[in-house]
């Protein structure tokens, strides 16, 4: 079944999302099943890409970072079953800085594994709205305008030689082992940039080369993003472009969530980066 349909949708809703977003600022009183206070704006586009997404003939489930269950409709002969964070970053809404949409296109029920994943994509509401594709091997780059999608690069690879790195968590937070590493390669002479947003954070990497990641924290070893809605789909892009994913000890797409809302440290990157992390995590006692 192709997966055409489901980036259709997503940059249409992407379009949608970006209009709305103006008028969305607000808190609501909720919060989504990992703890966090909801925007206006994440409910907006949660509701949006559900609804649209399940539309679909060939989507027979939706799972979102905002909803608690797996949402069912229909039936396919080789469905999809998709994940999605609405509005990755959408704290960066106060302060008026980029946020994403990320989607994951799995061949088996969720929760399902880094090898379940057909296609992944993101949209970046930037001062520019993008989206980055990945499937059958290829990651392609559209500007995204209207719901319409101009393509920018049809094979994007990560660049060969790294610039940025940046890593979420408080720095006093940080294992011993991680901290070494850090600085490790910042004498490597990489500039630090960290957006508070995974989507704008991963498509720096894309575009510059070089490392994010969020990892295990102090009282946290399992860090704060979603391995379901944002680790695997972004490991799955990273890596289609020709980068590594880790959770620390082994590419993300070789994990197999337990439970929907299941969080993991998360590093995406040029592979020598995402090695020599491995390394220094192994070595010690993180
Ligand atoms: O979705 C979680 C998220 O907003 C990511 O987009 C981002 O990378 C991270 O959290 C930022 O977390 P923090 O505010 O702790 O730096
Ligand atoms: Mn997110």
């Amino acid at each position: 079944m192709s997966v055409e349909p489901v980036f259709e949708a997503v940059a249409a809703a992407g379009s949608e999302i970006r209009d709305a977003l103006a008028e969305r600022r607000s808190y609501e009183e909720e919060q989504n099943p990992s703890g966090e206070r909801q925007l206006a704006a994440d409910v907006y586009a949660d509701d949006l890409l559900g609804e649209r997404l399940l539309e679909l003939d060939s989507v027979t489930t939706y799972a979102s970072e905002e909803r608690e269950t797996v949402e069912r409709r229909g039936t396919a002969a080789d469905p999809h079953h998709v994940s999605c964070d609405p509005l990755d970053g959408s704290s960066n809404l106060t302060s008026n800085n980029a946020m994403g949409t990320i989607v994951g296109v799995y061949d088996q029920p969720l929760p399902a594994p880094g090898s379940a994943l057909v296609a992944a994509c993101y949209v970046l509401y930037g001062p520019v709205t993008t989206m980055v594709t990945a499937r059958d091997g290829t990651v392609a780059e559209c500007l995204v305008e209207n719901g319409d999608r101009t393509v920018l690069n049809d094979n994007l690879t990560i660049p060969e030689d790294p610039v940025t790195y940046g890593f979420g968590g408080r720095i006093p937070d940080w294992l011993p082992d991680f901290a070494d590493y850090v600085e490790d390669i910042e004498s490597d002479r990489l500039k630090l940039r960290y957006a508070g947003a995974m989507v704008a954070d991963v498509n720096q990497v894309l575009s510059y080369g070089g490392i994010f990641g969020y990892p295990m924290v102090q009282g946290r070893p399992e860090g704060k993003l979603r391995l379901q809605f944002e680790g695997l789909p972004m490991g799955y892009v990273v890596e289609t472009a020709g980068g590594a994913s880790t959770d620390g000890t082994r590419s993300l797409l070789k994990r197999s969530p337990d439970s929907l809302h299941e969080r993991s440290p998360v590093f995406v990157g040029n592979d020598p980066l995402v090695e020599r992390l491995e390394m220094a995590m192994a070595d010690g006692d993180a």
